[in-house]
Parts: structure tokens; C-alpha cells; sequence
């Protein structure tokens, strides 16, 4: 079975279905979860994420709001460049894109704090656009998944794994309107089961096809950082 075949029926009886994010889900409320949830938990964003999108509701507002206001409602997130890269792009959208997010991953990659997985994390949630994700817990799972050796920092285990999420991504028994639960299962799982030290493979619906957890290696990989 495919992993979009295991991971949604999954994903459906235990993933997160009630983030503040995900209603109503548009494009510029993902895209601020994304950034915050960046180097910060969702049991943290949460608060922060209501009080920010009750100040500044959409994309012009925050455009418009000055730097400091969007600082003040940063403040305890940490991180500040993230806030101010946000604040670049909402300007930038006004300026380039009529005060919308652009629904294409390039014009996205060009905005100041939007990365690759990023950019696709935006698109695949707020379009249902068919984008492969790859962040930190995406590259664990396939690591483990694939038994994938290597210290995914390194460009050509990277490369690798960029090619296997899209070809997970590309399932044709993946219907494109679950494209936003797919992207949503895999940080889930990544998050909750497939976690770095001590993961729950006995609740993992991957774990009939993971090498890492049939050989016993799930302590081993990913490869950690060299040094
Ligand atoms: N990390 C980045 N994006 C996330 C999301 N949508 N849900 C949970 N963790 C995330």
C-alpha cells in the first residue's frame, strides 16, 4: 500500500483536525502558521496565532500595520527575523502580487522566509495544490521509511529524499482534495509518532513497510549530523 493509502485513513482518526489554522483555512492564515510553526510547537502557536490574525486579519492589514505592531504581537515567539520577513512579504504581495499570496511555487520561494517546503506546505493546504513537503519531520520519516543512510543536511541525501516525497506525493490513489490532509498527516506523524528519540512504532500505520523499524535501526537513522 502506498503511504498516502495508510497515512489518511490514519490521519483521519488521530491527526489534528481542530487547529485554529485549518478554520476557515485560507491562504494567508497558513500562510502564517507555517512561519511561526517553523521553529516553534502548535501547542505554542496556537494563543499566539489568534492573537495575531485578530489584530491583523489578512494580508493588507498586515502590509499596512507597522513594523513594531507586527514585532509586539511576535514578542515571546522568538526568532525575530521571522516576523520581519513576514512583514517584507505581505508588502512585496501588495506591491507584486495585488495584496494576494501567489498561488505558484516560485513567486513564493521569491518572498523573504518562504523556503521550498514552505512554499509547498502553502500551496498543498490553502489550494489543495500537489506539492511534495519536505521539513524536518518529513526527512525522518522517509529516512526511516527508506532506510535512507546519510545525514540529511548533506545536498545529495537531500536530493534523494526531495525525489522520493515527490513521488509519494505524485500517488494517483491520492485524490487531490486531500492534498491539504496529506501535507497536514505527515508533519502529524512526524511530530507525535515518528519522533526523533524513543518513536511509537507500535501505533505507526508505516511500520509494515519500514526498513528502519524492520531492521531495528530506528535509533540509527536518520544519520545524525557529522562532528
Ligand atoms: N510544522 C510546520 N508546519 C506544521 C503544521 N502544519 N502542523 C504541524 N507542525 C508543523
Amino acid at each position: 500500500m502506498t503511504i498516502a493509502a495508510r497515512l489518511l485513513p490514519w490521519f483521519d482518526s488521530h491527526g489534528r483536525h481542530d487547529l485554529p489554522w485549518q478554520h476557515p483555512r485560507t491562504p494567508y492564515r497558513v500562510w502564517l502558521s507555517e512561519i511561526m510553526l517553523q521553529q516553534t510547537q502548535v501547542s505554542t502557536v496556537t494563543g499566539y496565532f489568534d492573537r495575531f490574525v485578530t489584530a491583523l486579519p489578512d494580508l493588507p492589514a498586515l502590509a499596512a500595520a507597522p513594523l513594531d505592531d507586527v514585532l509586539a504581537l511576535w514578542s515571546g515567539l522568538g526568532y525575530y527575523a521571522r516576523a520581519r520577513n513576514l512583514h517584507a512579504a505581505a508588502k512585496a504581495c501588495v506591491e507584486r502580487h495585488g495584496g494576494e499570496l501567489p498561488r505558484d511555487i516560485d513567486a513564493l520561494v521569491a518572498l523573504p522566509g518562504i523556503g521550498r517546503s514552505t512554499a509547498a506546505a502553502i500551496l498543498s493546504q490553502a489550494w489543495g495544490d500537489r506539492h511534495a513537503i519536505l521539513d524536518g519531520n518529513v526527512k525522518r520519516v522517509l529516512a526511516r521509511y527508506h532506510g535512507i543512510e546519510g545525514w540529511p543536511g548533506t545536498p545529495a541525501v537531500e536530493r534523494k529524499l526531495w525525489l522520493l516525497a515527490e513521488s509519494h506525493t505524485a500517488d494517483s490513489t491520492l485524490p487531490d482534495a486531500r492534498l491539504p490532509d496529506y501535507t497536514q498527516a505527515q508533519m502529524d506523524l512526524g511530530a507525535t509518532l515518528c519522533t526523533r528519540a524513543n518513536p511509537t512504532c507500535l501505533l505507526c500505520p508505516l511500520r509494515d513497510d519500514c526498513v528502519a523499524h524492520r531492521e531495528g535501526r530506528t535509533a540509527e537513522l536518520p544519520t545524525p549530523r557529522p562532528g
